[in-house]
């Protein structure tokens, strides 16, 4: 289908966008919305009610090339420069991972666990290992407000991101950010550790998420449990008694995790949460009291 160069309408410039992403995107006609909406400057709603309405030259051809990069498998989220999480939006580039709504289930535990937890401390101290956009991190200081929170990550890059989001959210002065390799920049023990590490095999997954999310936050190695295993070798010293641990896996993972976590844990609570779509997501784990 060719789009014509000028007097194109909303419905014209969706059905060429629509029937240009079908063979790469499973949701081209949301795809189509987004990216015309962002270009327009409008919003979804408005486009939905202008569909006879012209588009101008200019917006068409920024239109044109934001379809010719989603059909080269460019996440929509870069391509207009927001993704919505735990209700909050959040600025994204190459830069950091596109935050998924799975990591909301980590969230939710998060949450559960520091409404219900019993401590000695009035603050709660929390930390997100390899915060990205500063999602989780962001979300929980949000929802906690007696809550600091640590949100580490390797890469100097996303810290610069995870900093915009933590401005625009404003919660600069119970986020601190610190570079460097897990749990090593902790500068204290906390009440409860976070992470939604790499997990993935880098063969093993869809192609527009390798070609244009990040490795780093991507590859966890051979069989996909490196993190995990350097990550709970060091947790112990790094929580505080009656202290917690929540890491997000991918749906195959909650064996193997569940193993490692006991093997560094052995006393402690180790449980599985599933997503909304059933699948194993986190595996929580609830030390005793000291
Ligand atoms: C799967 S992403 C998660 C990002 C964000 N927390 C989210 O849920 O959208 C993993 C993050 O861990 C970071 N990372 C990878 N290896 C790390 C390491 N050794 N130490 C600290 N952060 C690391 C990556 O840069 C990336 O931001």
């Amino acid at each position: 289908m060719t789009l014509p160069d000028s007097h194109t309408t909303v419905n014209q410039a969706l059905a060429w966008a629509v029937e240009t992403l079908r063979d790469i995107s499973d949701t081209p006609r949301l795809d189509a919305e987004i990216l015309l909406a962002h270009a327009l400057g409008w919003s979804r709603a408005r486009v939905l009610a202008g569909v006879r309405e012209t588009i101008s030259d200019d917006t068409l051809r920024m239109f044109r090339t934001l379809v010719q990069r989603r059909a080269a498998r460019e996440p929509v989220a870069y391509l207009v420069g927001r993704k919505e999480f735990y209700g909050l939006e959040f600025i994204v580039d190459q830069r950091v991972l596109v935050p998924r709504p799975e990591t909301e289930t980590l969230v939710d535990a998060a949450l559960e666990w520091a409404r219900q937890r019993r401590s000695p401390h009035n603050t709660l101290l929390i930390a997100d290992i390899g915060t990205g956009s500063g999602c989780i991190a962001i979300a929980l200081a949000v929802h906690l407000p007696n809550a600091l929170i640590y949100a580490t990550d390797l890469s100097a890059d996303a810290l610069t991101v995870a900093r915009q989001n933590i401005e625009l959210h404003g919660v600069a002065d119970r986020v601190t950010l610190l570079w460097g390799d897990l749990l090593a920049p902790l500068p204290q023990p906390v009440d409860l550790l976070v992470s939604n590490p790499p997990y993935t095999v880098l063969e093993d997954i869809d192609a527009g998420v390798r070609l244009h999310e990040p490795h780093l936050a991507l590859n966890g190695g051979s069989d996909g449990l490196v993190v995990y295993r350097r990550l709970l070798a060091a947790a112990p010293r790094a929580l505080r008694p009656g202290g917690a641990l929540m890491l997000e896996i991918g749906a195959t993972q909650a064996e193997a995790v569940m193993s490692l976590a006991r093997q560094a844990f052995p006393t402690a609570a180790v449980r599985v949460v599933h997503d909304l779509a059933g699948r194993d997501r986190v595996v929580t784990v609830e030390t005793a009291d000291g």
